[in-house]
């Protein structure tokens, strides 16, 4: 392994970002009260989620050559990711995402995938020299099967996996993953059953998946469940006043390869992401809602600090 680099292979989307007093039924109209565009993408956001706090990403994806790619290249650079493998492509739009938020911070999200639709093999491939070596290699399911397969098999380092959006994984893709981070909604796509926040419940779904890595299970404003070697652990999540749910999961696993780089063990690094995801959720937008290493801080309160006692 390389240091401690975080490599991110995945999407990035333009995020259009419409604010309601509820979000529509099918077939429903409303009025909305403001809308903004703002840098997004899972993939995207959870690298700048780890760079905000200090660690050192590189960010492997795809974009167009309008004006949208050009503005979340230059957002992944405000924040120190490095942008050398984020490919270019004339001949498709960048990604889209059609956000709204309701007035309890809920969203619903629709994704045009554009340019993340093209990442392949050949593009991790062409990044080997980031990946095969980095410390943490961060996937999502915004992009193709093909290139998250490549990458998680040519990482070295930890793999992790947000199996989100959620769909059936591709044969033999958790064989090479170490930590699965779902939240309830795609763990019990993935293990069959109703999305719960009971722990037990969650706990039993988790170890239907037969994962043999560790699995961490998101839960919202109800913490996380860490689930290795048979024995299930709760983490709680600060309390918060919630503005917009958009990104937190992403702060949570940007925040949780972080602090896996700075030799956290695993439930220390999730307390740790839980404090990054409750403080997204108090602010508007996907990367503009992720936290500094002092806004982390004040989430855990005073003596709370880097490195300090992470109860949440
Ligand atoms: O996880 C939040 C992200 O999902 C948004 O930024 C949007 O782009 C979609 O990818």
């Amino acid at each position: 392994m390389s240091g401690d680099r975080i490599v991110v292979v995945g999407s990035l989307n333009f995020d259009l970002v419409v604010e309601v007093e509820r979000l529509p039924s099918p077939g429903e109209t409303v009025l909305g009260h403001r809308h903004f565009g703002n840098p997004g993408g899972k993939g995207a956001n959870q690298a700048v989620a780890a760079a905000r706090l200090g660690g050192d990403v590189a960010m492997v994806g795809c974009v167009g050559t309008d004006e949208s790619g050009e503005q979340l290249l230059a957002a992944l650079r405000a924040d120190g990711v490095a942008t050398d493998h984020v490919r270019r492509r004339a001949d498709v739009a960048t990604g889209l995402a059609v956000i709204s938020v309701d007035a309890a911070g809920e969203n619903a999200i629709v994704v045009s995938s554009g340019a993340n639709g093209t990442v392949s093999p050949a593009d991790v491939a062409r990044a080997a020299g980031v990946v095969d070596d980095a410390a943490v290699c961060l996937l999502q399911l915004e992009i193709p099967d093909a290139p998250v397969v490549a990458a998680a098999r040519r990482c070295g380092g930890l793999v992790v996996l947000d199996p989100a959006p959620a769909r059936t994984l591709p044969a033999g893709l958790l064989a090479d993953v170490d930590v699965l981070i779902p939240n309830e909604h795609e763990l019990a796509e993935l293990a069959g059953g109703k999305p719960s926040r009971e722990v037990d419940t969650v706990a039993a779904q988790a170890r239907q998946l037969g994962f043999g890595g560790t699995t961490i299970v998101t839960l919202g404003a109800a913490g996380a469940v860490v689930l290795r070697d048979g024995a299930s652990t709760h983490v709680g999540a600060p309390k918060v006043d919630v503005v917009d749910t958009t990104a937190a999961g992403d702060a949570f696993r940007g925040a949780f390869a972080d602090a896996m780089t700075r030799g956290a063990d695993i439930v220390e690094a999730v307390r740790r992401a839980c404090a990054a995801g409750a403080f997204a959720a108090t602010r508007s937008g996907a990367q503009a809602a992720l936290p500094t290493p002092a806004d982390i801080s004040n989430v855990l309160g005073p003596g709370e600090g880097r490195g300090g006692g992470l109860d949440c």
